[in-house]
């Protein structure tokens, strides 16, 4: 098990283009595994490779700490409905906003063993998963926030 470092917004790594995963090495695999320790450590509920500062096409994501998923070179392939809520991301730690999404989403990507499958999620899976798949081509979800970006402490308090 090993933790990596997530990089923070303003690293310039979290705003470039990964690569595609063509074959997947025992590094990639233990990539994968520290990418997952990784994410559960800091109890996230996804992250993506470029987070520990790898560029490529990777991506973990866990919506409720029992369904691990592992999404290498993810495609969108359709989209539907639309959700509001606020999101957050484990490079951009203690801040949350408010962001609209669709509420379906069905992907395709490949598995370790490079073999492609396609996945449908809907609501935080939905969001996961495009959230994560943004960051691959170098976006944060900050520039997508309506309104302010906000302190999690303060939406807590908002919240008593
Ligand atoms: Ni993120």
């Amino acid at each position: 098990m090993a933790i990596r470092n997530i990089r923070e917004i303003g690293d310039p790594v979290l705003n470039k283009t990964c690569k595609v995963v063509k074959e997947v090495t025992d590094r990639t695999r233990e990539l994968i595994n520290d990418m997952f320790d990784t994410m559960y450590d800091a109890g996230g509920v996804g992250l993506a490779a470029p987070q520990v500062g790898i560029l490529k096409r990777l991506v973990v994501i866990d919506v409720t700490g029992e369904e691990p998923i592992l999404l290498i070179n993810p495609v969108i392939l359709e989209t539907s409905g639309e959700q509001s809520g606020n999101e957050g991301c484990l490079s951009v730690p203690g801040k949350t906003g408010m962001v609209t999404r669709p509420n379906y989403v069905k992907v395709k990507a490949y598995d370790k063993e490079l073999k492609p499958f396609e996945l449908e999620g809907t609501e935080l899976l939905a969001r996961a998963i495009i959230h994560e798949v943004e960051h691959l081509d170098g976006h944060l979800y900050v520039e997508k926030v309506e309104g302010e970006l906000m302190n999690v402490s303060d939406l807590e308090d908002e919240e008593d």
